[in-house]
């Protein structure tokens, strides 16, 4: 399996990194995607991704923090992406949640994201929270680049917008919470052959360790819980998503 989502560039896995990243293994999960939120985060996700055959890194300004984007960053990711190991740009997006930033540095930053993954030819990793309508819009405006909604968690007629455009989903712990009944349902109408799995870890930690620093080991439980609300077995889980991974992130399997 793949996870399609991680960040093991966050501090919370300084101390017992290598520990991680075995585990990982142990669990059937031999490839890590870590994803950028800062410049900070999305250089050391490449310095990991030198350090590991299996980690790949995804580079970009997380909405939270649209409001410090300079010219410099804009400088700094256009380097990045020269990386063999750099995948996509990402996570770019809306968070009309938490509005950490100002809306509209979130929309200019999320643009000028969209157009840089255009203009290098890499897919986009899109982060969308309350804003679900927004950020088809934008995504309209670049449809040809290949965006991914992580941690998807909107309607399934929302998913149908987005599904027009050619966008994939990934889903992560949130599917394996009990009081998740809403998101399963949208799940279980999903295309299969457009969804990805994902940890978001340290976040969003699955059933039935909720609670618990999240780890790319635990891409088993909602693996596990996939295959239950679709009516696949594991195994065929495992292989379709690894698959549909690939696929997005023009990955090729190298053994
Ligand atoms: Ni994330």
């Amino acid at each position: 399996m793949i996870d399609s989502h991680a960040h093991l560039n966050d501090p919370a896995f300084t101390d017992d990194l290598e520990q991680v990243i075995l585990q990982a293994s142990e669990a059937g999960v031999d490839e890590i995607i870590n994803v950028g939120y800062d410049l900070e985060s999305s250089s050391y996700g490449i310095e990991l991704a030198e350090r590991f055959d299996r980690l790949w890194a995804v580079v970009g300004l997380h909405p939270h923090d649209a409001k410090t984007w300079t010219s410099q960053t804009e400088d700094a990711l256009r380097k990045m992406v020269k990386h063999p190991k750099v995948l996509a740009i990402g996570e770019t997006g809306l968070d009309f949640h938490y509005d950490n930033s100002p809306r509209n540095d979130q929309r200019e930053v999320f643009r000028q994201q969209l157009a840089l993954a255009r203009e290098v030819d890499l897919p986009a990793v899109i982060h969308s929270r309350d804003a679900a309508q927004e950020t088809l819009e934008i995504i309209k405006e670049y449809s040809d680049v290949p965006c991914l909604l992580h941690c998807y968690s909107g309607s399934f007629e929302m998913a149908e917008e987005y599904i027009k455009l050619g966008c994939y989903f990934s889903f992560g712990g949130p599917i394996t919470f009990k009081n998740a009944n809403r998101l399963r349902n949208v799940v279980a109408r999903m295309p299969l052959e457009r969804v990805l799995i994902e940890t978001d870890c340290p976040y969003l930690t699955p059933h039935p360790h909720r609670g618990k620093r999240n780890e790319p080991a635990y891409l088993l439980y909602t693996a596990e819980k996939l295959a239950e609300i679709s009516g696949h077995t594991l195994e065929e889980i495992a292989r379709i998503t690894e698959e549909n991974t690939r696929k997005f992130f023009r990955l090729v399997k190298e053994d």
